[in-house]
Parts: C-alpha cells; sequence; structure tokens
C-alpha cells in the first residue's frame, strides 16, 4: 500500500496527508484512531459527490455541530480582550467536527464505494442533503447526482486553475498544487492527461491515467483557447471493472485524488 502511494507522490518533496495523523485509514501511520474498513485517506473529510453544502470548506463528508453548541473565548468575562469574536463558524466548524468529539471520526456523508451512510432521520439532521421530512432517503443522491452538482467535484473546470492551452500546452498552471499533465497532438486536436504510473509509465495515453477533455474556454481566462478541462469521465471510465464505481485508479489510498491534486 505505501509503495502504491510512493508511486504516486514520489515527485513530491514530502510524503502528504498519507503520512500524519489525518490519515484515518487503515494505513495510518498509527494513531489511536485508526480505521480497518478503509485505506482511503481524503474520504474522512471530503466526499466527491453529495457533500455538506452547508460547510465553508469544500466538498466536506461530514456533519457539523451547531455552531450554537460552542462556548466562545469572550464568554470567559475577559476585560482585557480587544477583538470581537464571532460565533464558532468558517473552517473551525469542518475541525472540530472531528475535534469536539461529539461524532465518531468515521462518521461520513459518503462512505468508500457505493452509497451513501444515511443516518436516521431526524429535524435537522443530514445537513448537506435535501432530506426529505418524512424520513425517506433523499432523491438528489447515491447514484442519481440530480440536477445540482453544487455539492459534486467540480466538473467543465479548467485544469490547474488555467494556463494550459494550444498557445502554452506545457503550462505553467495557475494553480501550482496540481500534477503537470502530459500533452501530445491526437489527429488535429491537442489533448491532455495527467499520467499515473498505474500502467506502463509515461509512454503514452492510458485507461488508467486521468484523462482531461479539451473544449473551447468561454469563461475565466484564457477565452477563445483549447485547453484540458476535468469531466466526469476524468476520474470514471464507464468500461472498467478492476475497481469500484467505475474509477480509472483504485481509490485506495486516494490514489485517484492524489493523481491531480499534490497533497
Ligand atoms: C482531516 C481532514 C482532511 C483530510 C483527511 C483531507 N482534507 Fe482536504 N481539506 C481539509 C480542510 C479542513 C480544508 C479547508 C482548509 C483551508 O481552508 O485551507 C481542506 C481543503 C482542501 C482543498 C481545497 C483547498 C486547497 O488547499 O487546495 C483540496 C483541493 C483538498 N482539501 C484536497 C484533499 C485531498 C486530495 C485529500 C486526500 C489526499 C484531502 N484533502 C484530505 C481537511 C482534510
Ligand atoms: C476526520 C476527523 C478529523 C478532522 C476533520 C480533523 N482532524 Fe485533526 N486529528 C484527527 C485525528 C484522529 C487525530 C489524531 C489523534 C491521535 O492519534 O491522537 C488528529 C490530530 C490532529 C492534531 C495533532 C497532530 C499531532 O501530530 O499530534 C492537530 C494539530 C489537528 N488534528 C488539527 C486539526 C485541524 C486544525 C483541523 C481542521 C483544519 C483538523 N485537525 C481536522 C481527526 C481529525
Ligand atoms: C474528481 C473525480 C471525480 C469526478 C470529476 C466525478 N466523480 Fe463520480 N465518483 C468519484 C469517486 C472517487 C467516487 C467513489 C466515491 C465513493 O467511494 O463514495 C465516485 C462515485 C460516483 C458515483 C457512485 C456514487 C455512490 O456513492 O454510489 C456516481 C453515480 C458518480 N460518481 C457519477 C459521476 C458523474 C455523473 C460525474 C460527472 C457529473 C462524476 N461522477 C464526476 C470521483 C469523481
Ligand atoms: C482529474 C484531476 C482531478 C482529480 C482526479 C481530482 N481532482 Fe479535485 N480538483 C481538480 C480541479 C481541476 C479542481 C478545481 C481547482 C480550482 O480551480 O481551484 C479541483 C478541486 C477540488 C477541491 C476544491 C474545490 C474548491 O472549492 O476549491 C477539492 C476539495 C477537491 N478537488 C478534492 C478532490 C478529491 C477528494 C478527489 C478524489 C476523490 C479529487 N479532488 C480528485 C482536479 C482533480
Amino acid at each position: 500500500m505505501l509503495f502504491g502511494i510512493l508511486l504516486v507522490s514520489s515527485h513530491l518533496s514530502s510524503a502528504g496527508i498519507a503520512n500524519t495523523k489525518h490519515n484515518l485509514g487503515s494505513t495510518g501511520i498509527g494513531g489511536t484512531s485508526n480505521f480497518s474498513g478503509t485505506a482511503e485517506v481524503c474520504v474522512f473529510c471530503h466526499t466527491p459527490h453529495a457533500a455538506n453544502r452547508e460547510a465553508a470548506v469544500p466538498l466536506w463528508n461530514r456533519n457539523l455541530t451547531n455552531s450554537g453548541a460552542f462556548a466562545t473565548y469572550d464568554q470567559t468575562g475577559t476585560t482585557t480582550l480587544d477583538g470581537g469574536v464571532e460565533a464558532i463558524g468558517s473552517v473551525s466548524l469542518a475541525c472540530l467536527s472531528c475535534h469536539d468529539g461529539s461524532q465518531a471520526m468515521d462518521s461520513v456523508i459518503n462512505e468508500p464505494g457505493s452509497g451513501l451512510d444515511v443516518p436516521a432521520y431526524s429535524a435537522g439532521s443530514w445537513s448537506g442533503l435535501v432530506a426529505n421530512t418524512d424520513g425517506t432517503i433523499p432523491v438528489d443522491v447515491i447514484t442519481n447526482l440530480g440536477k445540482d452538482l453544487t455539492n459534486d467535484h467540480p466538473v467543465g473546470v479548467q485544469y490547474a486553475g488555467g494556463g494550459y492551452s494550444n498557445a502554452n500546452p506545457q503550462g505553467p498552471g495557475v494553480d501550482r498544487d496540481f500534477k503537470p499533465p502530459v500533452t501530445e497532438i491526437n489527429g488535429t486536436t491537442r489533448v491532455w492527461w495527467v499520467n499515473t504510473a498505474t500502467e506502463g509509465g509515461t509512454s503514452g495515453y492510458e485507461r488508467t491515467d486521468m484523462k482531461l477533455y479539451t473544449r473551447v474556454g468561454t469563461r475565466g481566462r484564457w477565452l477563445g483557447e483549447p485547453q484540458p478541462y476535468v469531466e466526469c469521465a476524468s476520474c470514471h471510465d464507464p468500461h472498467v471493472d478492476e475497481n469500484p464505481t467505475f474509477l480509472r485508479v483504485t481509490p485506495s489510498g486516494s490514489t485517484v485524488c492524489l493523481a491531480c491534486h499534490t497533497k
């Protein structure tokens, strides 16, 4: 397992989150809270689909504690404090969804693999989901993503914040926290993909590489330029059976996520 992670991230200067106490999966470094049920890393905090829309952090895979449940520093009655203190919110609420001890660490909205971890309905629960008040399972989850994709991993999104284009095929990308894509001319179209080490190395495009899709930009920078975008099939190859949910590479160790993101 570790070998797999090293293959993917061998170009990085550090081993990344997999080697920290925030790897809560079975490959974790031996903290008190490792779970044997999955070797995924990101899943304890992020999900590509059905994320919690109320969280101020992207694609959050946990329910948040009610902000009002926290006592804040100013309530100590201190007379020397100058700054105003806001209710607990923003990224802090996300940290506290584990660090306030109110929920199990592995209590996530969307569990690894098919299907959701849908908790028994009670008023106000399923905060990120469109819940039915009669307690039935929400319609816009599981395999039916619905029309509202605000709680899904972005698609139709420029790779690396843009920067790769016909004019500048090698970039660099605007956002350097991404693995540089490989590019070549395919017929008359320039194409890009993110190489993974899963099959035979860097020689050419393979279906286990994360495929990017060439579109002409009509929004953002580089308007009018053919350039690489992340789409559904960047992560899913609808034909493969070697991985769950048609993923191009194994989600174990969050290989899928680390293929593009340098984390
Ligand atoms: C222990 C919880 C936790 C885990 C595990 C985790 N993240 Fe995050 N992630 C966060 C939080 C919290 C934020 C918001 C932080 C901020 O505002 O800078 C965040 C932000 C991000 C962002 C957006 C901001 C940025 O830095 O680009 C990306 C992309 C991201 N995470 C990807 C990943 C990937 C990929 C993995 C797995 C390899 C992962 N995260 C694992 C908690 C986590
Ligand atoms: C998915 C649950 C989860 C989330 C969300 C989370 N943590 Fe953690 N965090 C843990 C666990 C589990 C440990 C390890 C506890 C242990 O083994 O003692 C940990 C450890 C830590 C540590 C101690 C690291 C060390 O080396 O001892 C710090 C600091 C920390 N977390 C900060 C944060 C911050 C800041 C956020 C939000 C940006 C955050 N955590 C979000 C679960 C989480
Ligand atoms: C950035 C990568 C990525 C993109 C882009 C992406 N997905 Fe996914 N998708 C995943 C991963 C990873 C899983 C597995 C999640 C899990 O294990 O819960 C998944 C799971 C799914 C599932 C199964 C959900 C379940 O929990 O049973 C469906 C259906 C799906 N994706 C459809 C789509 C569609 C349609 C799009 C485009 C609108 C899309 N995906 C875009 C990464 C992605
Ligand atoms: C095919 C490449 C690719 C893969 C694979 C991929 N991502 Fe992303 N991801 C992107 C791009 C591109 C963006 C948009 C970044 C931007 O424009 O800021 C993004 C954005 C994000 C964001 C931040 C959204 C925001 O609001 O800032 C998070 C969180 C994230 N991805 C998590 C994940 C996780 C978790 C996985 C694995 C399940 C994953 N990604 C797999 C390319 C990818």
